[in-house]
């Protein structure tokens, strides 16, 4: 794809979409890394004399309530800081204010309009909003890897009125993500995680292609048991994916590697008594809600030799320090591996390596949610599909 560095900036007026759906409570960010990931992209634009005309979505809006809430404002005030510069943030998505800003805007200048999603045409890709929000511009840079998936007017519709480009930050999933799953160097060790089978069905099918080994670890792990027929007492299992975990075992062969032991307990809390207990064990009333130190031994040694890491998951309910050993453990393997790529397809590994504090070992941790699973999943993103070639 082309990326910005093709394109002339020079006084023009740059349309970047980014990824700015941040966590937010009681209107403050909780997280801001995806907007610290936009800012190469912001900065070059400035340096080159461009005038930065930012835009993203902010959650879900369904009423006129939700616009109260989800607006943009909070984000212009942190990335001002984070630039150590003025941002302009106005509160439209169209019409004569807006227009206007973005006339009297200077080279070198940042501007942020407000969420896109107050207008109803954008998850729609409605053709009349993207042309919109293209004529508001010269070149349309997209940067908003987390929301590739999408195809929606802020994204895909506008990319088909002006000269667009990927920003640097997709241009760095695509080259981590996008290069492990396509082009890795071997061993690809591939660990997954989290609690259901279901959300990662199309990437364990992917994977079982190309990577040479699959770990499984999570809530998800026990379905699989189940489908070996282990008795996994109260653990959590999606039962109608019994067959397909079978039949995925039986796809994958000596690639696919399950837990041996589990941390068991009769509650679901942090508080409560527990017990490192083999697969084969586990008891009736009991849950699994971590991985052993038996496994987490078992994956360290199937990690040793990779050249390519990609984690999306955690290995257990890593948000109660009981059951956090067996993530940690995992992030430790990785973070001992010298010659490697590793990367963290988003999401709740993301969040498990950076309250663990293990997020800095890592060559890449993805700013997508969605986006890297259906990514992983060998999926075209329409976001990354519609810039020039
Ligand atoms: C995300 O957080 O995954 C992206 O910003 C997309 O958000 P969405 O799921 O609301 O489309």
């Amino acid at each position: 794809i082309k990326t910005i560095k093709d394109l002339d900036l020079k006084g023009k007026r740059v349309l970047i979409r980014v990824d700015f759906n941040v966590p937010m409570k009681d209107g403050k960010i909780t997280n801001d890394n995806r907007i610290v990931a936009a800012l190469p992209t912001i900065k070059y634009v400035i340096e080159q004399g461009g005038k930065v005309i930012l835009f993203s979505h902010l959650g879900k809006v369904k009423t006129e309530e939700d616009k109260k809430t989800k607006t943009l404002k909070p984000v212009a005030e942190r990335l001002s800081q984070l630039l150590g510069k003025e941002v302009l943030f106005v509160p439209a998505t169209r019409g004569e204010k807006l227009e206007n800003a973005i006339a009297n805007l200077k080279e070198g200048e940042v501007l942020l309009f407000e969420n896109t999603r107050f207008e109803k045409g954008e998850t729609k890709n409605d053709p009349e909003l993207g042309k919109y929000w293209a004529s508001l511009g010269d070149v349309f840079i997209n940067d908003a890897f987390g929301t590739a998936h999408r195809n929606h007017a802020s994204n895909v519709g506008i990319a088909q009125h002006l000269p667009s480009a990927a920003g640097f930050l997709i241009e760095k999933e695509v080259k981590f993500i996008g290069g492990a799953v396509d082009n890795p160097e071997r061993p690809l060790v591939a660990i997954l995680g989290g609690a259901k089978v279901s959300d990662k069905i199309g990437v364990i099918e992917n994977l079982i292609e190309k990577a040479d080994k699959i770990l499984v670890g999570g809530g998800m792990m026990f379905t699989f048991l189940k489908a070996l027929g282990k008795n996994i007492g109260k653990s959590l299992v999606e039962d109608d994916k019994v067959e397909l975990a079978k039949s995925l075992i039986e796809k994958a062969g000596d690639k696919l590697i399950l837990p041996v032991d589990t941390v068991a307990a009769k509650e679901f809390k942090n508080d409560t008594e527990f017990r490192v207990v083999s697969v084969d064990e586990i008891a009736d009333d009991e849950m699994g809600l971590d991985i052993g130190p038996a496994t987490v031994e078992l994956f360290t040694k199937e990690l040793k030799d990779a050249k390519t890491v990609v984690w999306n998951g955690p290995m257990g309910v890593f948000e109660m320090e009981n059951f956090a050993k067996g993530t940690m453990g995992i992030c430790e393997a990785i973070a001992k591996l010298e010659n490697a790529t590793t990367i963290i397809g988003g999401g709740d590994s993301a969040a498990a390596a950076m309250q663990l504090g293990y997020a800095d070992k890592f060559t890449h941790i993805s700013t997508g949610g969605g986006a890297s699973l259906e990514y992983l999943e060998g999926k075209t993103l329409p976001g990354i599909a519609c810039l020039e070639k």
